[in-house]
């Protein structure tokens, strides 16, 4: 199946996750279990130095400083940001960021982490957000992505049908949709590539530097 666009500029998405801030404990009911288990996938050791993209109310962020305490985050939506800061999440930083423009300098990070992120960047900007991921890991360092993706067979395709509907009909500004990942990851030239299906109808994607 074809990759839907997701073509709405970045500062539509900033404000509709500024919104949906107050309210996304709710989605994280339903998302928790496989955004925590790209967390175990990745694998982080006591020493490992951590960035977590698009950490919306800091969930994953507080699930990585169980295993390590030198955990960042970056978000686009300030609302999560100042959400997060006020829950007084443990991190070492916190920073309002773009993913395709990260504000730290080449390798400076074991494991580079997003959940449910770049399947809500447009097509074209996929590839360039996990090149950047990739510029921020050392060598030997993992970019580690769960994402929507595609489930085969009959049920797979009506029900991804009447995703599409709900939210075009009451979601206008959630742009998430089923991807391919690890073909972005194979263009962003990884040494080596795993996926997991840690979901029905999401997968976790590890890229090693
Ligand atoms: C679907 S939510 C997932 C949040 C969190 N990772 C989770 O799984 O609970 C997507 C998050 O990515 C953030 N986001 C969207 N576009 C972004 C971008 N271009 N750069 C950084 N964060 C972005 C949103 O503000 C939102 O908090």
């Amino acid at each position: 199946m074809d990759i839907a666009r997701a073509d709405i500029s970045h500062k539509s998405v900033g404000l509709y996750y500024d919104v949906l801030s107050r309210f996304y404990w709710i989605i994280s009911l339903i998302d928790n279990k496989p955004k925590f288990r790209g967390v175990k996938i990745s694998k982080p050791s006591k020493s490992d130095k951590v960035l977590c993209i698009g950490f919306g109310i800091g969930e994953e962020l507080n699930y990585f400083l169980k295993k390590t305490p030198y955990v960042f985050g970056t978000e686009l939506s300030g609302e999560m940001v100042r959400r997060v800061k006020n829950k007084g999440v443990n991190a070492l930083g916190f920073s309002k960021a773009d993913t395709l423009n990260l504000p730290f300098k080449d390798a400076s990070f074991d494991i580079v982490y997003s959940a449910f992120l770049i399947d809500l960047l447009d097509t074209a900007e996929i590839e360039q957000a996990v090149s950047e991921m990739k510029r921020l890991v050392k060598l030997g360092g993992k970019v580690v992505g769960v994402n929507t993706t595609f489930e085969q067979g009959v049920i797979g395709r009506f029900l991804y049908r009447i995703f599409f509907v709900v939210r075009d009909v009451f979601c206008k500004n959630m742009r998430t949709r089923p991807i391919y990942a690890s073909r972005f990851f194979d263009c962003a030239g990884f040494s080596d590539i795993s996926h997991e299906k840690v979901y029905w109808g999401v997968e976790c994607v590890v890229g090693v530097k």
